[in-house]
């Protein structure tokens, strides 16, 4: 199924809740939630009270994208806080495999992230037991980017490993994604697709629209 997700990092705060009410009307399958802890990316973004008192706005699978070292010490809390899928980003797990079935034994959904420069070789082992593989399009840290294009290649080399080995792993993008550049990523193998300024600048609905009409498309 292809779903689109939007990031809440280019939301405006103030006006949360409404926000997500907004992308949930529009048809908008996931709320993308990205955790930065300073450490891992330079940036800081929010964590669980935030994640808690949105919960509320909407049934929606609430997508979340941890971008924090050792992730395994924080499963337990984002679940809690209602996450529906937890990725973590394999280059800041020690024990990757570990923090997996963690996640897994929470009885969410399990992500695991790559970013652009990091080899799809890395994760080959735990293919098998991952629900989604976030292929970063970007540096992590910040919204507003540009998509790097050798990131598109690397979607189309995960696709053809899962489907190789029979494995059912969707595949999520994120970064830089626009309208005109979704078909694009989506022929690649992306099922998933994470759009944060594009969805939040201008009329939210509007873009959302956008986004599901062209994915619609392929
Ligand atoms: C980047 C985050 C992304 C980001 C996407 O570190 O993981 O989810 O918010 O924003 P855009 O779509 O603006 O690149
Ligand atoms: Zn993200």
């Amino acid at each position: 199924m292809k779903c689109l997700s939007p990031s809440i990092l280019s939301a405006d705060f103030s006006k949360l809740g409404e926000q997500i009410r907004l992308l949930d009307e529009a048809g908008a399958q996931y709320v993308h939630i990205d955790v930065m802890d300073g450490s891992f990316v330079p940036s800081i973004s929010f964590g669980m009270p935030v994640m808690k008192s949105i919960r509320g706005c909407t049934d929606r699978m609430f997508d979340v994208h941890l971008m924090i070292e050792e992730p395994i010490r924080y499963i337990e809390d984002f679940a809690e806080a209602g996450a529906d899928i937890i990725t973590v980003h394999a280059e800041a797990c020690k024990h990757l495999d570990r923090t997996i079935q963690a996640i897994k034994e929470r009885g969410l959904l399990a992500g695991v992230a790559l970013n652009p420069s990091t080899p799809i070789e890395m994760i080959r082992h735990v293919l098998s037991q991952v629900d989604m593989v976030l292929i970063m399009t970007v540096n992590p840290g910040f919204g507003g980017q540009k998509l790097i294009p050798y990131t598109i290649d690397k979607v189309a080399e995960l696709k053809r490993l899962l489907v190789k080995n029979g494995w059912k792993a969707d595949i999520e993008v994120d970064g830089g994604v626009t309208t005109d550049n979704v078909n694009r990523l989506l022929d690649a193998g992306a099922n998933i697709i994470v759009a944060g300024s594009a969805v939040f600048q201008g009329d939210i609905q509007e873009n959302v629209h956008a986004f599901l009409d062209r994915m619609n498309q392929v």
